[in-house]
């Protein structure tokens, strides 16, 4: 993608981009790149409710509990939404909270970072940090997710396929598709 075509998109947006998806999706790897290429900045919501909480993901899981968790992520999530455009990547579960949905779809371009099991699975077991996916059983977890949270991250309005290619093609893909949104009249942006 050349410079002016990056420009005109980053020209064009007035809201920031919300990366939405299940763990191992590519949320971070694809916003980092997103965010280069457009010129803005990149926040990640787990980074951000980590730095407030002073712990970890896990530690906050651990001590304080899921509920307690999604209510930090609420409240880090609408204050990012409220900072600007800007890529955000936000945890798998977020917009399962009614709250940070609307709000998500309200006041962000949100881009739901779609991958088929077989990746989320290999790329999730690689590492230990994500608390609801450890054990033995991380497959079923991950089924029923996409069986719980697919209705809603279709909501979405760009759909993006993270395969194991080139991180390039993905990026490219994730361009197009945000250049083909900004050009549809606002009144048609419902749909991905
Ligand atoms: C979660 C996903 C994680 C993190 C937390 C809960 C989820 O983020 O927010 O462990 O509910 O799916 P990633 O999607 O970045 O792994």
């Amino acid at each position: 993608m050349d410079s002016e075509f990056t420009q005109n998109i980053t020209r064009r947006l007035d809201k920031p981009l919300v990366l939405t998806g299940l763990s191992g999706a590519g949320k971070t790897r694809l916003g980092r790149r997103l965010a280069g290429a457009l010129g803005l900045d990149f926040v990640d919501s787990d980074e951000e409710i980590e730095k407030a909480a002073r712990c970890s993901v896990s530690e906050i899981f651990e001590k304080f509990g899921e509920p307690y968790f999604r209510d930090g992520e609420r409240r880090v999530i609408l204050r990012l939404l409220d900072g600007g455009v800007r890529v955000i990547s936000t945890g798998g579960g977020a917009l399962m909270t009614k709250e940070t949905a609307g709000a998500v779809w309200r006041d962000a371009i949100s881009i739901w970072v779609r991958a088929e099991l077989p990746v989320i699975l290999e790329r999730t077991a690689r590492t230990n940090h994500r608390p609801l996916l450890r054990g033995d059983n991380a497959e079923a977890i991950l089924k029923k997710m996409m069986h719980e949270r697919y209705p809603v991250y279709e909501q979405a309005d760009i759909v993006v396929e993270s395969h194991n290619g080139p991180a390039q093609a993905i990026l490219n893909q994730t361009l197009q598709k945000l250049d083909d949104y900004l050009r549809r009249p606002r009144d048609d942006k419902g749909a991905a």
